[in-house]
């Protein structure tokens, strides 16, 4: 189930973001404000509970988060996504995911994996680029083998490809997008995207 961020904001960031003259310390900063744009839509139907609070003049109903949250980055470029939601939600558990892509084929290995419990948790995976989804499936797949049920996908940019991979491991799985590109080029890079994101990111 795929959402498309509709915000002015996060077209002005995106743009910035294509653009092969921003450099990494720019980079990594509209990493940041685009992340954090994302991490709202992505929560916006996060369970709450009610709770009685006193403020200063009297008592009154409050609502609190009652889930717990756990976010995973994909490695490494993921990383760049991560702190607008430990910055959001201070309790968050963060579990980790090493995959890349070989340069031939464009089939993602995973290098490492460690993950907290997922299975009474909404669990949030962060990838800046959906390209072909590989990525995408093989973490979806981690996750649900161990016990994920709740699970949504944030990317900064997608392909239709990759957006249709994911649709067809799980076709309700919400997956969160800034910009919703036209094609993969024959190397599985997304266009117009934006080149190697974690390249961008630490000047690699
Ligand atoms: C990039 C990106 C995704 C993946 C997307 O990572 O960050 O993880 O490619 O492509 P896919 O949808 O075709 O799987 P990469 O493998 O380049 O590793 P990196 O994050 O270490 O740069
Ligand atoms: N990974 C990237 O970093 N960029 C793409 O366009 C595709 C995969």
């Amino acid at each position: 189930m795929l959402n498309v961020l509709n915000h002015p904001l996060a077209d002005h960031v995106v743009t910035h973001l294509r653009d092969k003259t921003t450099k990494p310390a720019t980079f990594r900063t509209l990493t940041y404000q685009i992340s954090l744009l994302l991490a709202l839509e992505a929560t916006r139907d996060l369970v709450t509970r009610s709770v009685r609070v006193e403020t200063p003049l009297e008592s009154c109903q409050g609502r609190i988060l009652a889930t717990p949250l756990v976010v995973v980055p994909i490695l490494r470029a993921g990383l760049g996504m991560l702190q607008p939601f430990t910055d959001l939600f201070p309790d968050v558990s963060i579990g980790y995911m090493g995959l890349e892509r070989d340069h031939k084929t464009a089939i993602a290995h995973r290098y490492y994996c460690k993950l907290p419990p997922l299975s009474s948790e909404s669990v949030i995976i962060v990838d800046p680029m959906l390209a072909t989804g590989g990525s995408a499936v093989k973490t979806i797949t981690v996750l649900r083998q161990n016990g994920a049920r709740d699970i949504r996908f944030v990317c900064i940019v997608s392909a239709p490809e990759g957006v249709s991979a994911v649709e067809g491991v799980d076709p309700a799985l919400p997956v969160f997008t800034a910009a919703l590109d036209r094609e993969l080029n024959e190397r599985k890079y997304i266009l117009p995207g934006l080149g190697d994101f974690g390249d961008r990111l630490y000047g690699t």
